[in-house]
Parts: structure tokens; C-alpha cells; sequence
């Protein structure tokens, strides 16, 4: 019927189940798809298919490999590349980390991604769009845990009720199965260019641990995926589109304000570190705390244990460490 070989169909049967596809063959009979639905394909068709957004991820940029999702955003920017744009990778081989860290970037069923974002923002408000990010992925794993039944921004419930996903601020997202410790499912890095003191081009990247087991010695203590905490393989298209439908409903509510008040109630929900003891790692003045909540600019707000008074802590300036661990 297709009027080619055998041959022919076979290696593209191949690179559909390398895509995630799940085919069965049948010896003289042929090749049958099974439910699309269960299956973890992370492809351009599988993302657009549910992603309801109306700039973000469009256009939907889908490689197999690449150096750093980052820098292919600010490859495309200098290209005339719109606001909105979306790179998304199953591997990437120069994945950055934040304060020049490397991110470990396996073709072990995870997903790296870049947004493209072109505001008409003052310099200074930008560090938030992190914080606007990360309540976007926490948003989104709710929903992938089957959280829906129980109401928008709820934990999830039945079997998946073991797990308790969460926010560490400002901007990884976290998990503990059966009350034991957080650990790190993703991370965030934003960066951005200046031209005449105007930003031309933000990305946000976002490395998502979905359906990895194995995790390198020096990371293996604190990270964790989605699959291993909820005991199942996770859809990679539908998390990333819920990302993203979810970023651009929150980035809207951003936008309007230039400050956390639209998201913050939404945030805190998410915060885990609230009411928790906390080390503020401030190079120059590094002190303990108990971290009360955050601010309208998205800043944790700390009350030192010597008595003084609140402090506010900005994400680009410090980083805070749980005083049992990583939380
Ligand atoms: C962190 O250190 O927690 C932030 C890690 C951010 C990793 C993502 S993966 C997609 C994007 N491309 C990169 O090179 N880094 C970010």
C-alpha cells in the first residue's frame, strides 16, 4: 500500500518506538499502535496536541540533542525569533546549572526547555519571572498527579496521595514520598541579554528529572523524578504542556501588576519552606532563621533567630539551605 520496502518500513517503525511509540509487531501479520495515551512520546505533535496557550510555545521548537536549550534561545533571539518561542530537548550535551554549574543532561526520559521572552519589563523585576516559572511547574505537577479530582492547586489524592510536591524557594520543585525528605525533581535557570541598557532577550530553561532512575553520585542524594516518586512513567508531553499553559495564565497575572500579588497566595500553598528553620548562605552575612513566607516581590521573608528583625532575601543574591538538609 505505501509502496515501499519492507526495509523501509521497518527502520521507521524503529525510529518511532526509539520516539517513544508504543508499536507491537506481529511476525508476517505486521505492525500495530498501541494507546498513544499511556505512552511517554515527547514530540513536537504530542506537546501541541495539548498545549492551549496562545504565544507560549509558539512556535514549538522539538530536538533530539542539543548543547544547552539556553543557548539555542539566544541563538534564535539574534535570528528575529519571536517572544514566546519554545526549545525543547531530550538531551542536552552543555546543559548549564545555576551560579556555573553543570546541568547533567541524560537521554534518560527528562526534558530540557527554554522559553524565549522578549518583555517590556524594567531590568529589576526580572529575577521574579523564575519564582512566576516555578509556580507554573509546581501547578503543573499537581495536575500530573491526578490532583484535579480534588480541586486547582490541591496535592494529589488516591494511590498518588503518598507523594507531597512543593516549592523550594525560589525556584525548585520538590517532592517527598511517604513524609521522607525533599528531594529536587527540578531546576530553573533564567538568564538574560542587555542591549542599551533594554533587555532584547530573556530565557527562562527549565531541566525536568521525569522518567530517570539513575542519577550521577555527586546529585544522587538530593535529586529524584517524577516517575520514581509516583511510581509510574509520566507523560512527558503533557507536563511540559501544562507548563507552559499554566506559565502563560500566571505570566498574564505578572504582567498586569509587576509584582507577586495575582500569584503570591498560589505560591505560598506551594512553599515548603515556610515555618521551616533555614540557613541564609549570604557570603557576607550568612545567618539562621525561620522562613515566614514571601514578599510581593516574590523576596523569602526570614526571621532571624538573634532577634532582629525580618529580613527579605532576594533569589539573586543569596541561596538558603534547610538547617536539617537540603530543605
Ligand atoms: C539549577 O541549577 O537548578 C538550574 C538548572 C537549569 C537546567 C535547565 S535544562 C534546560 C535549560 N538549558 C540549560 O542549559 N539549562 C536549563
Amino acid at each position: 500500500m505505501l509502496g515501499v520496502s519492507r526495509t523501509a518500513v521497518w527502520k521507521n517503525i524503529k525510529k518511532l518506538k526509539e520516539e517513544g511509540y508504543p508499536i507491537e509487531a506481529v511476525t508476517n501479520k505486521g505492525y500495530r499502535l498501541l494507546s498513544v495515551e499511556e505512552a511517554d512520546i515527547l514530540d513536537r505533535e504530542q506537546i501541541a496536541a495539548k498545549l492551549t496557550t496562545q504565544w507560549a510555545g509558539r512556535p514549538l521548537l522539538y530536538k533530539d540533542e542539543t548543547g544547552s536549550t539556553n543557548d539555542d534561545i539566544f541563538a534564535l533571539a539574534a535570528e528575529g525569533y519571536p517572544h514566546g518561542t519554545l526549545v525543547i530537548a531530550s538531551r542536552q550535551s552543555a546543559g548549564k546549572g545555576r551560579r556555573g554549574r553543570t546541568w547533567i543532561s541524560p537521554k534518560d526520559g527528562n526534558v530540557y526547555m527554554s522559553i524565549l521572552l522578549k518583555p517590556d519589563l524594567p531590568p529589576d523585576v526580572t529575577p521574579m519571572l523564575t519564582v512566576v516559572m516555578a509556580l507554573s511547574v509546581y501547578q503543573a505537577s499537581l495536575d500530573i498527579a491526578g490532583a484535579q479530582a480534588a480541586g486547582p492547586d490541591s496535592q494529589p489524592v488516591g494511590a498518588d496521595a503518598r507523594c507531597h510536591f512543593g516549592i523550594k524557594w525560589p525556584n525548585d520543585i520538590v517532592v517527598s514520598v511517604d513524609g521522607v525528605s525533599y528531594r529536587k525533581l527540578c531546576g530553573i535557570l533564567t538568564e538574560m541579554r542587555m542591549e542599551d541598557r533594554e533587555i532584547s532577550a530573556i530565557t527562562i530553561g527549565i531541566g525536568l528529572n521525569v522518567n530517570q532512575t539513575d542519577f550521577a553520585p555527586e546529585i544522587a542524594e538530593n535529586a529524584t523524578s517524577y516517575s520514581l516518586a509516583l511510581g509510574k512513567t509520566v507523560n512527558r508531553a503533557a507536563l511540559t504542556a501544562y507548563t507552559w499553559n499554566h506559565f502563560e495564565e500566571n505570566y498574564a497575572l505578572f504582567s498586569q501588576t509587576q509584582d507577586f500579588s495575582g500569584l503570591h497566595d498560589a505560591y505560598e500553598a506551594g512553599l515548603i519552606n515556610k515555618g521551616r528553620p533555614v540557613h541564609v548562605l549570604d557570603p557576607r552575612t550568612p545567618f539562621t532563621g525561620r522562613a515566614i513566607g514571601v514578599n510581593m516581590l516574590g523576596e523569602l521573608l526570614v526571621l532571624p533567630d538573634d532577634g532582629t528583625e525580618v529580613r527579605a532575601i532576594s533569589s539573586g543574591e543569596v541561596s538558603v539551605r534547610g538547617v536539617n538538609g537540603y530543605v
